[in-house]
């Protein structure tokens, strides 16, 4: 392992989502679902990790953690609880937290659906239904007019990909269907139509303020995909299934192309990014499957991987997945790529600072190849609630003791930390922290 320095264009951060943090929100469908049991071990969204009184604190820690960006979402259900009806409290709540953060020059990336949404847009059959892009961009329309002037980049919707899978195929998300295709391409289809109409109009909004620096893009997962055996049946599958959760959302939210089976609508000269936002976690190896409700795909982890090459959730550590997927998207798209996430499950904290050492350093390889990557948010700032599995899995680089709420900077927390502060990782930094990797 060899020191090196970051680029200085690099701006370095966390990332985060409300329902995942904030506790306290009786609107959401997340709330719905667990009160349902659907979260592993019966856990609650209401308390998470109280995030939405601890702001304060929370921000403080990150300006001890030398953070110049972050991103985060607004719930949504918070904004509009009922059907119409805006609440006040809500809108001055997320208006004093970017103040805060703005205040301590941390520069917010907001997010405007992570994930959840109002129940009473769940009862309305969500993105599947048509009027969800109207319903949407009502919402994000009072955003603006409230938090316009304090923000100026954006994030339509996060994992457009991640949330149609697991709302309508793997039913793990509400409404927790199963094999349901139609709902999986109609949900897409609206989000990405929804994603179009708001670039539009944030930029319109925020020109008639007087800014002309606003910025709209996406947080698309990119998993690195690979036929599981080199079977021309593993290796259609491998290519369906890219195309139907990368390439499919990609030439909408990009291109603001319908392609099949959302419609067939060629080039366009116009972009509808400004940045390319790229969530990445981990290798998959697709194996084919005849099935349609399964998109033709199944999705492995490869045989026989030693301890220290898996997450606690048992995804594969793949630093390099991370690079050919900047490489492959940045030459075909020519956006400046955002790493809006990138982070792993290590509740022992035994491979967390050895993680983002590797991935920085594919980050600094692809800067040096004239790439131009401006952002990492590492994911995630603090322990939180990952989704339908509960509390269980780490990703924090704060612990949160869940019975007293208290905070506490990891190890790997700290490494971050100083390679922020430096933008570098040096000989001493690697003796502190990864001494016994090396
Ligand atoms: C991503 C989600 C994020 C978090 C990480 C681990 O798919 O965007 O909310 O759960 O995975």
């Amino acid at each position: 392992m060899k020191a090196f320095k970051l680029s200085e264009q690099l701006l370095l951060g966390c990332a985060t989502a409300a329902t995942q943090i904030e506790g306290g929100d009786y609107h959401s469908n997340w709330y719905e679902w667990s009160v349902k049991g659907r979260i592993q071990n019966d856990e609650s969204t209401i308390v998470a990790a109280d995030h939405y009184n601890r702001y304060k604190e929370d921000i403080d820690l990150m300006v001890s953690m030398h953070q110049e960006i972050y991103r985060l979402s607004i719930e949504w259900s918070r904004i509009e609880p009922k059907e119409g009806v805006w609440s006040e409290e809500g809108l001055k709540h997320y208006l004093d937290e970017i103040k805060t953060l703005n205040a301590q020059s941390i520069k917010p990336l907001l997010t405007l659906h992570h994930f959840s949404h109002p129940q009473w847009f769940e009862a309305l059959g969500q993105w599947k239904n048509k009027k969800s892009v109207f319903y949407f961009k009502r919402f994000v329309k009072k955003v603006i007019e409230v938090l316009g002037s304090e923000v100026s980049e954006y994030c339509t919707i996060n994992e457009p990909n991640v949330f149609a899978n697991d709302s309508f195929i793997d039913g793990k998300y509400p409404p927790g269907d199963q094999g349901n295709t139609i709902g999986y391409f109609k949900a897409s289809k609206h989000m990405i139509q929804a994603h179009l109409a708001c670039y539009e109009m944030i930029h319109d909004m925020r020109k008639n303020m007087g800014f002309n620096d606003t910025k709209v893009g996406i947080a698309l997962h990119l998993a690195y995909m690979e036929p599981f055996k080199k079977t021309p049946f593993n290796k259609m599958a491998r290519n369906i299934l890219d195309y139907s959760f990368h390439t499919m959302f990609l030439n909408g939210m990009i291109e603001g192309r319908f392609t099949f089976p959302l419609g067939l609508q060629g080039k366009r000269t116009k972009k509808f990014c400004d940045f390319m936002g790229i969530n990445y976690y981990s290798r998959h190896f697709v194996h084919q499957n005849l099935n349609p409700t399964k998109l033709f795909g199944e999705v492995k982890v490869k045989d026989n991987l030693a301890d220290e090459q898996v997450n606690d959730l048992g995804w594969e550590i793949y630093p390099k997945g991370l690079y050919h997927l900047v490489k492959e998207n940045y030459e075909k798209y020519q956006l400046p790529i955002y790493i809006t996430e990138n982070g792993i499950p290590d509740a022992e904290d035994q491979k967390r600072a050895k993680f983002i050492y590797d991935h920085l350093l594919e980050v600094q390889m692809l800067i040096d190849e004239g790439i131009d990557v401006q952002r990492y948010y590492h994911w995630s700032l603090l322990d939180n609630l990952e989704w339908n599995d509960g509390y269980g899995p780490r990703f924090g680089l704060i612990e949160v003791n869940y019975d007293t709420l208290e905070r506490h900077i990891r190890e790997s927390g700290h490494f971050y930390a100083e390679i922020c502060q430096s933008k570098a990782i040096t000989e001493p930094m690697l003796q502190q922290y990864l001494k016994q990797t090396r």
